[in-house]
């Protein structure tokens, strides 16, 4: 066979396997600019959309968990490691299974993904999380923050 019509043979095949992604992908951003965002916190404003907001940027802005997909797994041991090691408070089995739910609608793996998410506890060392931190240790020294459970 002609080297070229090898080569456009294989630009075809390229083609008609890379469409159905770009078609997927041109759909998730449609439903993404559907959804209305709360104009302070960036978050979809959906379902218990407030209860998340009033436990979950209380230290740090929504921005801290909204760049973040996962699975209920996943967001149920983010919520964890919150109690663990971010000083969330525990919360109410019918709360926190309310902010499980809108966190793993609204921020799920997306279609794109092909693996499931590494668990929060498996992840490297994240390099802006001393940040988080040092907002959150201002907040509490200015008292924005209740005090720790002892
Ligand atoms: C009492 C304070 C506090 C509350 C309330 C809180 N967090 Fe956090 N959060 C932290 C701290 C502190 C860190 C940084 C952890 C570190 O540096 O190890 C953090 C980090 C995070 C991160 C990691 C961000 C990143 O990019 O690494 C996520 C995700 C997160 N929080 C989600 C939540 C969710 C969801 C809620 C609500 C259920 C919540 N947080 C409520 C204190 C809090």
């Amino acid at each position: 066979m002609n080297k070229r019509i090898k080569i456009i043979g294989l630009l075809a095949v390229l083609g008609a396997l890379l469409l159905p992604v770009l078609v997927n992908a041109a759909d998730d951003k449609k439903k993404a600019e559907e959804m209305p965002l709360d104009p302070v916190t960036g978050m979809k404003m959906t379902g218990d959309w407030e209860l998340v907001r009033n436990n979950c940027i209380i230290c740090h802005s929504a921005q801290q968990f909204l760049r973040q997909k996962g699975t209920l797994v996943t967001w149920t041991e983010i919520v964890q490691w919150m109690q663990k090691d971010g000083g969330l408070w525990p919360l109410q089995p019918e709360l926190e299974k309310k902010i499980l739910g809108y966190l793993a609608s609204n921020y799920g793996p997306s279609d794109a993904y092909r693996r499931a998410p590494i668990p929060a506890t498996f992840m490297p060392t994240n390099p802006y999380e001393s940040k988080i931190r040092k907002e959150v240790e201002e907040k509490r020294k200015a008292g924005l923050i209740p005090a720790k459970k002892p």
